[in-house]
């Protein structure tokens, strides 16, 4: 199978500080790949490393067989790489068409409202709110804002942090879904995420983070039926 990422030994942080410290990780084309764990892990730097925010230190991150170890994110994106963040990830003082528009600034204008179009079409909810402030979106509404807006550069391999983070169940699952709905326009999956039976119940595979490293790796369904992990890692049982 073809990997869309591999990252090797990837070592990692802020400026100087290390919170990263080797870790192994890949994504194959056309997989909904899981990171779990403790708070302050190192789950969000992880992201943030991939996607050019926090500091590459050591080690390689490939995208499709080339090394883009320290990449510059505008480059990332250019590559097919979108990102949503854990926290402010959508603009609250803009409205939601202008908040899309802002996904979409190295866009063609008919790139663009196709590629709106087609945020439009994932999450019609958004299209009845086009010219509300995103301010006024519930919880569960920016997020998918801020998914669509992710969505806008045409990426092929999507990062996102903590998607369902303070949504209702209900949301929580949609979220959820619709992320895994996703690979059927060929895009990949690296989610990190709080609900981790919910997120692994539609994922390939998993990762466990603990202390900046990997401790697990495997089969998503294993994971959920470890009874090891479930009392260690998830508060399953
Ligand atoms: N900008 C920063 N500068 C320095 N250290 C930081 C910065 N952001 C986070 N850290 C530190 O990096 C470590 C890992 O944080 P990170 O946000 O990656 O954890 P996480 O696994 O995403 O946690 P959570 O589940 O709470 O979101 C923590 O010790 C945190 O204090
Ligand atoms: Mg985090």
């Amino acid at each position: 199978m073809n990997k869309i990422l591999e990252v090797t030994g990837l070592e990692g942080g802020y400026s100087n500080v290390q919170i990263l410290n080797g870790i192994d990780l890949y994504v194959n084309e056309g997989e909904f790949v899981t990171i779990i764990g403790p708070n302050g892990c190192g789950k969000s730097t992880f992201l943030k490393v991939l996607f050019g925010l926090a500091t590459h230190q050591k080690g390689n991150v490939l995208h499709k067989n080339l090394d883009i170890s320290g990449w510059r994110t505008d480059k990332l994106v250019d590559r097919g790489i979108a990102y949503v963040p854990q926290v402010e990830n959508i603009f609250p003082s803009l409205s939601v068409k202008e908040n899309l528009q802002m996904g979409g600034i190295n866009l063609s204008n008919k790139k663009l409202i196709s590629s709106i179009e087609r945020a439009c079409k994932m999450f019609p909810d958004l299209e009845l709110r086009m010219n509300d402030l995103a301010a006024s979106l519930s919880g569960g509404e920016r997020q998918m804002l801020a998914i669509s807006r992710a969505l806008i550069s045409d990426p092929t391999l999507l990062l996102l942090d903590e998607p369902t983070a303070a949504l209702s169940p209900k949301y929580q699952k949609a979220i959820i879904e619709n992320i895994n709905e996703l690979r059927r326009d060929g895009i990949s999956i690296l989610l990190v995420e709080q609900n981790a039976k919910l997120s692994l119940s539609k994922s390939n595979r998993g990762y466990i983070f603990s202390g900046g490293k990997v401790a697990h790796s495997g089969n998503a369904k294993n994971i959920l039926d470890d009874p090891n992990i479930g009392d260690y890692f998830l508060g399953l049982r």
